[in-house]
């Protein structure tokens, strides 16, 4: 199939950006950072620094300072995962194909790469600055990432998450935590694109939706996947929400309806970015590939 080729010409290009931004694994704090590698390394999909290249191609942006941000929101994204699957979390031992940092390198190690890699992420995002000091749109761009990450942004919907395990919870509470915990970065790197190529107040408007919608449908599916997925193509153990007693799209909505949501959801989005006057077909077809994604 000619897109999973593509999606996968652009891995390799990301891969190979956020390497230029890991951290040499030197000095007596050396464990840490080899400890922030090995999670960053591993793998994934790439999906967020993916789509903040595409939106900010969508706008017509063809310099390198995004290249620092896409580096940085993987990191973000990466701290993420480390923490989540910390024994006080998720308590999950698998992800992206290996043994969690926590279980490596030990719990203590695995809080602080996770601190690590948030906070160089910062470290590496600034760099945009070196490559650019006139431009007005990175602190823009520096404020959304902070934003998102945090407390109204993906804290937040991780702390809702883990206080509301065991508990019974309404929809209207359950789309708030996929919003904030899933949906804030995905909009944080759409919009970082869009800001940085220039796009305007209401194309900047209609890119946060379309993120938003993309994130749900995007967590909608990871819930699904743990109950109807394998370890070997996730990576990751199934089973981890019902072992952790979470409400989730499927155990609220059943199954037929979680799909369709899916589907419903994604294809919202894709119609948002419609209205825009710019195009981007590949990522009109990876917003939708994603609908059918087995891990
Ligand atoms: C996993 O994100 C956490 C969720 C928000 C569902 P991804 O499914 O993008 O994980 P990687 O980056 O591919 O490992
Ligand atoms: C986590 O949701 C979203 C994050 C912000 C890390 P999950 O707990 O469902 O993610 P997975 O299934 O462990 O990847
Ligand atoms: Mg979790
Ligand atoms: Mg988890
Ligand atoms: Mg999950």
């Amino acid at each position: 199939m000619e897109l999973v080729q593509e999606i996968n010409k652009r891995v390799e290009a990301i891969e190979a950006i956020i390497r230029t931004y890991l951290p040499k694994e030197e000095g007596y704090q050396k464990t840490v950072i080899e400890a922030m590698n090995y999670s960053i390394l591993a793998g994934g999909k790439r999906l967020r620094p993916m789509l903040m290249q595409e939106t900010y191609r969508l706008f017509g942006g063809k310099s390198r300072v995004i290249e620092p941000f896409m580096a940085a929101i993987e990191m973000i994204h990466t701290y993420s995962l480390v923490h989540d699957d910390l024994p006080a979390m998720d308590n999950d031992e698998y992800r992206r194909g290996r043994k969690t940092t926590h279980v490596v390198y030990g719990e203590a190690m695995g809080i602080l790469a996770g601190d690590g890699l948030l906070n160089f992420a910062f470290e590496t995002a600034m760099k945009a600055f070196d490559l650019e000091p006139e431009n007005v749109n990175i602190p823009k761009a520096l404020k959304i990432l902070a934003k998102k990450a945090g407390i109204h942004g993906m804290i937040g919907g991780q702390t809702v998450d883990v206080e509301y395990a065991g508990k019974p919870l309404n929809k209207e509470r359950l789309d708030f935590i996929y919003r904030l915990k899933t949906s804030a970065l995905l909009e944080a790197s759409m919009l970082i694109g869009a800001v940085l190529a220039g796009a305007t107040r209401n194309e900047q408007r209609l890119v946060e939706q379309a993120a938003a919608d993309l994130g749900l449908a995007f967590q909608i599916q990871d819930d699904i996947l743990d109950v109807t997925g394998t370890q070997e193509t996730l990576g990751k153990p199934i089973g981890s929400d019902e072992k952790n007693q979470k409400t989730t799209y499927v155990t609220l909505m059943g199954i037929d309806r979680a799909r369709a949501d899916v589907a419903e959801l994604s294809q919202r989005a894709v119609k948002c970015l419609e209205g825009l006057v710019v195009k981007n077909e590949f990522l009109v077809q990876l917003m939708l590939y994603l609908i059918q994604r087995e891990k």
